[in-house]
């Protein structure tokens, strides 16, 4: 109950608090300690990992924020951008950056149940967490449908239950994504240190990366 009303508080009071702050100030990060080059710098440095050709690919970020890793994507590797956030604000201002981008105003699930597209990239840095470890093993099956074989399913800002950092909603057990590959042998995993690769460790030192890459048609 405390969680559920914790989760409710963080996305309907916090993030619409950064939201109208970013508005005013131009972060592009619907992040206390985060800002837009932060963003720009991870979402390079996940291309060049994995040898990323997103030109004329479709890329969804699913809880966008204001599109600022989209935005960056678009210039500089000319992605198509599809974008879902829950805030109003956050959707305007990715319409403004991206006016020929697809974004939806729309809850995450919902729309992975709806969508028809198919992405090369999929984004949901700092989202994951929002969702129970059971509704995140459900996106991650549906994003798998989602995906083109060789796509990748970019999980960022990931905390473990037993990581120092106590204010993840709903952090995962250790051995949950390796759990994912086996049970489906659908899935490549490459995880690692944010702060050893992006120079990122401003929330949790220990928080991950993962790139989920798709092996096989589903
Ligand atoms: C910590 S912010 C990160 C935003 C963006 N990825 C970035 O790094 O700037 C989390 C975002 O997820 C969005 N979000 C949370 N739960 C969501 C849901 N169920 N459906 C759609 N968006 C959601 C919030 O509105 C917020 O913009």
């Amino acid at each position: 109950m405390f969680t559920r009303i914790k989760n409710f508080l963080h996305i309907t009071v916090l993030m619409n608090l950064y939201s109208l702050r970013n508005l005013l100030t131009g972060n592009g990060a619907v992040w206390l300690k985060l800002d837009t080059s932060d963003l720009e710098n991870m979402a390079q440095e996940t291309v060049e990992r994995k040898s990323l050709k997103l030109d004329g690919k479709n890329v969804l970020d699913l809880g966008c924020g204001t599109g600022t890793m989209l935005s960056y994507l678009h210039r500089k590797e000319h992605c198509i951008p599809h974008g879902v956030d829950l805030i109003r604000l956050n959707i305007h201002q990715c319409r403004k950056k991206m006016k020929d981008g697809h974004f939806s105003r729309q809850d995450i699930i919902e729309y992975l149940s709806k969508t028809k597209e198919k992405f090369d990239l999929v984004i949901l840095y700092g989202v994951i967490g929002c969702f129970t470890v059971e509704d995140q093993e459900i996106i991650i099956g549906r994003i798998a449908k989602l995906l083109n074989v060789g796509g990748v399913l970019w999980i960022g800002a990931n905390i473990y239950t037993d990581s120092v950092y106590k204010f993840q909603t709903y952090p995962v057990p250790r051995g949950f994504y390796e759990k994912i590959c086996t049970d489906s042998s659908l899935w490549e995993l490459d995880e690692f240190s944010e702060l050893e690769v992006f120079g990122n460790g401003k929330y949790d030192q220990e928080q991950t990366t993962v790139l989920l890459t798709k092996k096989i048609i589903v």
